[in-house]
């Protein structure tokens, strides 16, 4: 990862931020998620944008900022591409996801890092209601996540859409 990225983030996130988060995110199979699609962008960028905004929650409240960054980043450490196998039902295929992802990102974490009790917390239990929180923290990152999910469908259904709409408009 080169310097002027870390340099980039630094200026993005601040300085607090980056210096509990770097170790994680210049780690190679880490960046690897940048290869990963999700919602509107990549895997890479929602973990980041997940741990940010609930790092901002954390410290004002006075939890634990550490624990938040690091579980945040590591939450969809799933590397791989959710795709629906053929002749399935998406539904169930969503659900099977939905379950089996949070075991797999802690599973490749554990294998890179160490993981405290908390951010293992963090990872598996991000899915509520498929899994029930323990700890603020965890709790924290479970709405984190479903915020900025949100905002990324709507962000691409506006891609989508807006170029549509502009193109009928000019046929009127
Ligand atoms: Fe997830
Ligand atoms: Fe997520």
């Amino acid at each position: 990862m080169e310097v002027r990225e870390v340099k980039g983030l630094a200026d993005k996130y601040g300085e607090e931020f980056i210096s509990v988060a770097e170790p994680i995110f210049s780690h190679e199979l880490y960046q690897s998620m940048k290869d990963i699609a999700h919602h509107d962008d990549s895997v890479y960028d929602h973990c980041l944008k997940v741990a940010y905004y609930a790092y901002r929650v954390a410290k004002r409240w006075d939890w634990d900022v550490e624990a938040t960054i690091r579980g945040a980043l590591l939450h969809d450490f799933h590397l791989y591409q959710f795709t629906k196998r053929p002749d399935r039902n998406i539904l169930m295929e969503g659900l099977r996801h939905s379950r089996r992802h949070p075991k797999q990102a802690l599973e490749n974490a554990a294998m890179c890092w160490d993981i405290s009790s908390k951010e293992k917390d963090i990872i598996v239990h991000h899915m509520f209601p498929f899994a029930i929180p323990r700890c603020r923290e965890a709790w924290l990152i479970s709405f984190a996540d479903k915020f900025v999910a949100a905002w990324e469908y709507s962000s691409r259904a506006k891609r989508a859409v807006l170029p549509r709409m502009r193109m009928l408009r000019q046929r009127i």
